[in-house]
C-alpha cells in the first residue's frame, strides 16, 4: 500500500493532520477515539489511521491541518428512495387534516408517485435526485442507497436505476442502486398482484442481475403491499440470480417479515416497529443489520416503537437511515435523522452515530470496504467543526461539517 521513495519515508498524497478521530472501528471501543490523530490517503484509501506520534514517517504532496476538528467516516445513508417524480405535499395536507395511511395509500400514496415518476423525463428525474443528494453531501453524506419502485413498469424501474447509478457521475459519491419492484402493485395488475410477482421474479430480475443494474433486491411486506409468499417468491429469484435481498418488514404489522428476511440472509430488515421477539432473534442468527426510520416513524405518527431493546439484546446491528421519499419520510437529513432517532426510539448518540456509518455499511454489504477508519478502507471522511461527536446528534438542524471527503478527494 505504501510507496517507499526514500528508504525511511513513506510517500503519500494527503494527510490530515491535528484531528480528533471518532474511528467506527470495531477493533476498537465505542466510537473508537484517537484524540491526537491522523490519517493519510494514497490512491483514495486509507493508508494510516491512528495517533500523530505513532505514525511512521510520511512525506505527503498535500497536508491538511484540521485544526483539532473532528473526522468520521463520511456518513452513510443506507435506506433512501431517492429517485422520484413529484411530490406528495397534497397527501402531506389531508394527512395533516387527519386522513392515515393506509387510506391515503388505497387512493394515491406510492400509486401517485408511481404516475408522476412514469411520465417525468429523464432529464427532470435526475435533475430532482441530484438536488436531494445535494441536501445529503452537505451533511457528510458519502455513500448513499438508493431504491427504484416508484416505476413498477419495467422500463421506469430501470430508469429510476440508471438515474441513481448516473448520480456518480455528476458528484463524488458512491451510490448503491436498490431494485425495490414490489413497492406497490401497479394498476396494470390490479386484479392480479400474483401476475406481476411471477414478471418480476421471471424477467426482471434475471434482466437487472444479468445487467448488473442493481446491487439488492428490496420488497415491500405489508397488508396494503405484498404477502410474505409474494415477498419469497421474488427473494429466491433475487438470490438464484446472485443478488442480495433487503426487506421494508414489519412496519405497520407484524406479517413476520424480520423472520422472512432472516430466512433469506438479508443484508437488512428496515423499520420493523412491529417485529416479534422471534423476529429478532432470527435476524441475529442471520446477520442482518434492523434498519431504523424514524423519519417515516414520526411522519406517519407511528405510536409503536421498534424494539430496540430486543435487538441490542440479541446483539442485531443497528443502522440509522432517513428512508428519505416523498410520502412516509421526505426527511433529507442524515443528522436530523440521528436526532429523531435518539429522541423517538431511545438510542444512543454511539448507536446514531454507528447506525449511520459502520453499521450502515453492513447493511449495504460494504462493510469491509467503508464505514469506519481503517487502513485498507475507502477515504471517505466527514471532517465537523464541533467540540465533541455528540453534537451531531444533539443539535436539530444544525449542520456543522466543515469539509467532506470521498475516495481520497
Ligand atoms: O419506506 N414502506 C414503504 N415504502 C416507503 C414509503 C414510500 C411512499 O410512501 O412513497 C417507506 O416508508
Ligand atoms: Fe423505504
Amino acid at each position: 500500500m505504501y510507496r517507499q521513495d526514500a528508504e525511511a519515508t513513506v510517500q503519500v498524497d494527503t494527510l490530515w493532520r491535528h484531528a480528533r478521530l471518532a474511528t467506527m472501528a470495531e477493533t476498537r471501543h465505542g466510537l473508537g477515539i484517537v484524540e491526537r490523530g491522523m490519517i493519510a490517503a494514497q490512491d483514495g484509501r486509507i493508508v494510516y489511521c491512528g495517533d500523530e506520534a505513532g505514525c511512521p514517517t510520511l512525506q505527503a504532496r498535500e497536508v491538511v491541518d484540521c485544526e483539532g476538528r473532528w473526522i468520521t467516516p463520511g456518513l452513510i445513508d443506507c435506506h433512501t428512495h431517492l429517485v422520484f417524480g413529484g411530490d406528495r405535499v397534497d397527501e402531506f395536507r389531508m394527512k395533516l387534516a387527519g386522513a392515515r395511511y393506509a387510506d391515503l395509500a388505497r387512493v394515491g400514496g406510492i400509486r401517485a408517485t408511481m404516475a408522476a415518476t412514469r411520465c417525468a423525463t429523464p432529464e427532470r428525474l435526475a435533475a430532482d435526485a441530484l438536488l436531494r443528494l445535494d441536501a445529503l453531501i452537505a451533511e457528510g453524506v458519502t455513500t448513499v442507497e438508493a431504491k427504484s419502485g416508484y416505476g413498477l413498469d419495467e422500463a421506469t424501474e430501470l430508469r429510476q436505476l440508471a438515474t441513481a447509478r448516473a448520480l456518480s457521475q455528476h458528484r463524488r459519491i458512491n451510490v448503491s442502486p436498490t431494485y425495490l419492484g414490489l413497492h406497490a402493485v401497479p394498476p396494470e395488475f390490479a386484479d392480479d398482484a400474483d401476475a406481476y410477482v411471477d414478471l418480476v421474479a421471471a424477467s426482471l430480475i434475471p434482466r437487472i442481475a444479468a445487467e448488473d443494474l442493481a446491487q439488492s433486491v428490496d420488497a415491500f411486506c405489508e397488508g396494503i403491499a405484498f404477502t410474505p409468499a409474494q415477498v419469497d417468491r421474488v427473494f429466491t429469484a433475487a438470490r438464484r440470480h446472485g443478488l442480495p435481498v433487503r426487506l421494508h418488514a414489519d412496519q405497520l404489522s407484524d406479517t413476520g417479515g424480520a423472520a422472512l428476511a432472516a430466512r433469506h440472509a438479508a443484508l437488512s430488515a428496515d423499520h420493523l416497529e412491529h417485529a416479534s421477539e422471534a423476529g429478532v432473534a432470527a435476524l441475529a442468527a442471520s446477520g442482518s443489520v434492523a434498519v431504523l426510520l424514524p423519519g417515516a416513524f414520526l411522519r406517519l405518527r407511528e405510536t409503536r416503537r421498534p424494539p430496540v431493546d430486543a435487538l441490542r439484546r440479541h446483539g442485531v446491528r443497528i443502522a440509522v437511515a432517513t428512508d428519505l421519499n416523498p410520502g412516509s419520510s421526505p426527511l433529507a437529513s442524515p443528522l436530523l435523522a440521528m436526532s429523531l432517532a435518539a429522541s423517538l426510539f431511545g438510542l444512543t448518540v454511539e448507536e446514531c452515530l454507528l447506525g449511520m456509518t459502520r453499521q450502515a455499511a453492513y447493511a449495504l454489504g460494504r462493510g469491509a470496504r467503508t464505514g469506519s477508519l481503517e487502513a485498507g478502507k475507502d477515504c471517505d471522511l466527514a471532517i465537523w467543526s464541533v467540540e465533541q461527536p455528540a453534537e451531531l446528534v444533539y443539535w436539530l438542524g444544525l449542520n456543522r461539517l466543515h469539509r467532506r471527503v470521498c475516495g481520497g478527494r
